[in-house]
């Protein structure tokens, strides 16, 4: 049986924590942040019922290291490894073999390179199977829409980070135009330099003029607060919202009727998994990067797999093709926490219509 172990931590802040501790509901944020910072990494539940469609299975844990978002940016980054570290530590303890990064835990420092030389077992952030995830899932939703990704323009934000970099590149292979928007010029130029494939390919730093005219986004960006304006996305736009903190705020499902916002990276895991868990998601499904540790573990390929910022396209295609080997797949799209009907999807097309 493949052992595995996915370090998470509060996304939505530290409220997050006042919802398992309602006693600590009274706190100020700043109190409850000042808490976290001196509570250790510790076991939060055993991951049950992993059993893929050629016979494999696999049990895991969630480890939990109590940081903020917030957090994982604003401290220290050598005090925050050190939590990392030692979430890692405990996953090892506990008998994984393998140890994924979740969320802002794979985004602190250099994505999962120190982490990896500090523990004996193998360590990935996922991001191979996420981007993968993304992509596929930015394009289905799409079609639901009337819109292929080869008549569409398109628009990756965060471009320059480790998912997004390579979310650019799938989809330069695809769509006739990509517009790559970050925070850094040079960083953006480069970018673009370096993509092959058919597309023309934009930058910008003006989240504004690059989403106008986009009609499938992927926002990938790991800000702490939400960064997509909704004033500015087209009439019948699709966005596929990776991040987490999420990139888009609830107010653009209110405020624009006419654009899908999907969650992006929500898979269903083969067998009867049980994550002991509520993370938010229905039953069975889990996160793309959750998954992608899930794999190796079903593979038993103890090997650091998805690490650092330079992904690239071939180990993404591997990875989603050990993912449908074992019985993985998209699960049913989500926007806001919930799922979206056809009937949803025809109201949206029906107010993009009205323009
Ligand atoms: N849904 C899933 O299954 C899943 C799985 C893994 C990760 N994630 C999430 O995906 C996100 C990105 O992860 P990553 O590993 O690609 O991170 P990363 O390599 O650190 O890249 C983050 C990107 O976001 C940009 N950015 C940061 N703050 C920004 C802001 N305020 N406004 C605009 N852009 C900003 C950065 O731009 P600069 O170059 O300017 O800094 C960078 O290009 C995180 O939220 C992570 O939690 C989700």
């Amino acid at each position: 049986m493949g052992e595995f172990a996915f370090i998470i931590h509060p996304v939505s802040g530290a409220k997050d924590i006042a919802r398992k501790y309602p006693l600590l509901r009274i706190l100020p944020e700043a109190v409850l942040e000042q808490l976290l910072k001196r509570v250790s990494p510790k076991p939060v539940s055993e991951i049950t019922g992993i059993r893929s469609q050629t016979g494999a299975e696999a049990r895991g844990w969630f480890v939990g290291c109590p940081l903020t978002p917030r957090q994982f940016l604003d401290l220290p980054e050598a005090f925050v490894l050190e939590k990392i570290v030692s979430a890692a530590r405990m996953a090892q303890d506990l008998g994984a073999k393998v140890v994924g990064l979740g969320a802002m835990t794979a985004v602190v420092g250099d994505a999962g390179i120190t982490v990896d030389k500090r523990v004996d077992i193998a360590v990935t952030t996922g991001n191979s199977y996420t981007v993968w995830t993304a992509v596929e899932g930015a394009k289905q939703a799409a079609a639901l829409m009337g819109t292929e990704v080869s008549q569409a323009q398109v628009a990756v934000m965060g471009a320059t980070g480790s998912i997004g970099q390579v979310c650019v590149r799938l989809l330069a292979e695809e769509a006739p135009s990509v517009t790559l928007i970050g925070r850094d010029e040079a960083r953006l130029e480069g970018l673009a330099a370096g993509i092959d494939g058919k597309a023309e390919i934009t930058h910008t730093t003006d989240p504004h003029s690059g989403l106008r005219e986009a009609d499938i986004i992927i926002t990938v960006t790991s800000a702490v607060d939400t960064v997509v304006p909704g004033e500015a996305l087209k009439p019948g736009a699709v966005v596929c919202d990776v991040a987490r903190p999420r990139d888009v705020s609830k107010q653009v499902a209110t405020q624009r009727p006419d654009v899908l916002v999907i969650e992006g990276g929500a898979v269903e895991v083969p067998g009867e998994v049980d994550f002991h868990l509520n993370f938010g998601f229905p039953p069975k499904t889990a996160y793309a990067c959750m998954a992608e540790t899930m794999i190796l573990a079903l593979e038993e390929r103890y090997e650091s797999y998805t690490l650092g910022r330079d992904l690239t396209v071939e180990q993404v295609r591997e990875m989603a093709a050990l993912a449908q080997k074992h019985g993985f797949k998209l699960a049913g799209f989500r926007s806001f926490e919930k799922q979206v009907t056809p009937e949803y999807i025809e109201g949206v097309r029906k107010a993009a219509a009205r323009g």
